[in-house]
């Protein structure tokens, strides 16, 4: 497995960053998650967007331009020998450097970010997984209030997704103040009478990739949806539930808090979604 590190390209076990480093100190960095078909990346554009995003959220200038990212993401993702990868790439606000306190929660001047990428198989749901869906369980969202942040600091959303965890289930959903904001790394949709749901976008949750690709294909399929806030009551009371992510794409949550989703298996709309998300892959991978 190659990695990147700071204008290096190298194996990934010998990717090393002084322990100074502002991520691990602090965990001050923001990061990606790209998915990579057939060595292709999928939505590149959108990724590094967001990511800008993530860097004027954390007041971080950006390493590199647009041209920058693509030419040095290509070149790690034709490295690997394997095809379908899960592409992490993440900057943090770097070492402090002779002269400088080692540990200040001050911005160091004239530091420059620490640029760390790599790429694993990327694993997706298969077949069989998609037919049986997964479970899930609720927890109050008790994350900060900039979770439009990709952040690198993902405490909160460890502890929250161990929940599912130790309760042998995929996704923890969370809820604040009455009311859905997303998976602990995932976004979650509703579906109730034929119509789909979808959290608005706001500073209480990321607005994942995969939620824009799902509702551009809602929107582009004449399927019936609606993006506003949706209540507790709502999700307890839901047809389907789904989660999605770049790696986990469109998957069926059947049951929530030990309790069945609708029926108790993937819904016709959320297997109808995935087969769109599918063929949608394919003519982007081709194109
Ligand atoms: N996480 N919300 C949170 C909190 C997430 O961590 C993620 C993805 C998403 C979905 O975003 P996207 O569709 O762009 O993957 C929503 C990645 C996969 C991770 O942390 O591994």
């Amino acid at each position: 497995m190659s990695a990147y590190l700071n204008g290096r390209f190298l194996p990934l076990a010998e990717a090393k960053i002084p322990a100074l480093d502002r991520g691990f100190v602090f965990g001050d960095g923001v990061y990606e998650v790209v998915p990579v078909y057939s060595k292709k990346p999928f939505r590149l554009d959108e990724h590094l967007r967001r990511l800008q995003a993530s860097l004027d959220g954390i007041r971080l200038a950006n390493p590199h331009d647009l041209a920058g990212w693509r030419e040095r993401i290509l070149q790690l993702v034709a490295l690997q020998d394997f095809a379908d990868q899960s592409l992490y790439i993440q900057v943090t606000r770097g070492t402090p450097v002779e002269g400088q306190p080692p540990r200040d929660h001050a911005f160091p001047k004239g530091v420059p970010p620490t640029v760390f990428m790599f790429a694993q198989p990327l694993v997706t749901a298969t077949p069989a997984q998609k037919a049986a869906g997964v479970c899930a369980v609720t927890a109050v969202d008790n994350r900060w209030l900039r979770c439009n942040i990709k952040a690198i600091s993902l405490l909160a959303n460890i502890l929250l997704r161990q929940q599912a965890i130790d309760a042998e289930c995929a996704e923890t959903v969370m809820l604040r103040d009455g009311f859905l904001t997303e998976g602990a790394a995932s976004n979650i949709f509703v579906v109730k009478n034929g119509v789909l749901l979808a959290p608005p976008p706001s500073n209480l949750m990321l607005t994942g990739i995969t939620y824009d690709v799902v509702l551009e294909l809602a929107a582009a399929h004449g399927i019936p949806h609606q993006v506003r806030a949706i209540s507790e009551a709502e999700v307890r009371d839901a047809d389907e539930l789904w989660m999605t992510s770049s790696t986990k794409e469109v998957m069926a949550i059947v049951t929530l808090d030990g309790v069945p989703v609708g029926a108790g298996v993937p819904g016709l709309l959320a297997q109808r979604m995935d087969g769109l998300y599918q063929s949608y892959k394919q003519q982007v991978m081709r194109a």
